[in-house]
């Protein structure tokens, strides 16, 4: 399956009997994702780190990791893979590979890698540019997100037991409240024009 085989699915009629989600799983707020404006995820998202104990539907992951797929990346090599965390001892080293932070075991963990085999040089942006990509998209899902950078690689790739070298942690879930983003500065102490 390719990342576009999920959202035509979605699209399709009803008498499509690959309609995605199924039918009898199809969420009434099917239609308000497909109609999510990009500016207003981008704008309301803000980093949560208390989750709610409730499972993420796998439709919804399923539309994260094709929104992850759809990233850029170098040479168009998509140097880079997931591991979708669901063993709890696991998710337990993950939390010690991060310095203990305990929200680290959120209902949905996900590892961003590079991978060098696929590309012909080591470039870490196409792990990170995925784990951004997934990111708003869990977002326009209605889910809430944290980004963990701070950890130790090595322990990361122990608890993993790979040699992919990870680039980030992306923890998701539903959150316990709702929290307003966070102030901005201004646009003009962005910009350097030259
Ligand atoms: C590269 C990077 C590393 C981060 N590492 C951590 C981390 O280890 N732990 C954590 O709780 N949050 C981490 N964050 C989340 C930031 O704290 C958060 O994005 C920042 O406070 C801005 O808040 P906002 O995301 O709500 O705009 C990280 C974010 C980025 C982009």
């Amino acid at each position: 399956m390719y990342p576009s085989d999920i959202l035509s699915r979605m699209y399709a009629g009803e008498k499509n009997t690959k309609l995605y989600p199924k039918k009898e799983e199809a969420p009434s707020e099917l239609d308000d994702i497909l109609q999510t404006n990009l500016f207003n995820v981008m704008l309301n998202r803000r980093s949560q780190r208390k989750f709610e104990d409730r499972e993420v539907e796998d439709w919804k992951l399923e539309m994260i990791f094709a929104a992850a797929d759809t990233a850029p990346t170098a040479g168009g090599f998509q140097g880079f893979e997931v591991y979708h965390v669901k063993n709890p001892d696991v998710k337990l080293k993950l939390v010690q590979a991060a310095n203990n932070q305990p929200y680290v075991s959120a209902p949905v963990v996900l590892v961003f890698c590079m991978n060098p085999s696929r590309v012909k040089m080591n470039f870490p942006q196409d792990a990170t540019l995925a784990a951004a990509y997934a990111q708003l998209a869990a977002h326009a899902l209605g889910l809430t997100s944290v980004w963990i950078g701070m950890i130790d690689e090595h322990k990361v790739m122990q608890a993993l037991v790979t040699d992919l070298v990870p680039g980030c942690i992306l923890c998701l879930g539903y959150a316990q409240k709702t929290l307003h983003p966070k102030p901005k500065r201004k646009l003009t102490e962005l910009i350097n024009e030259i």
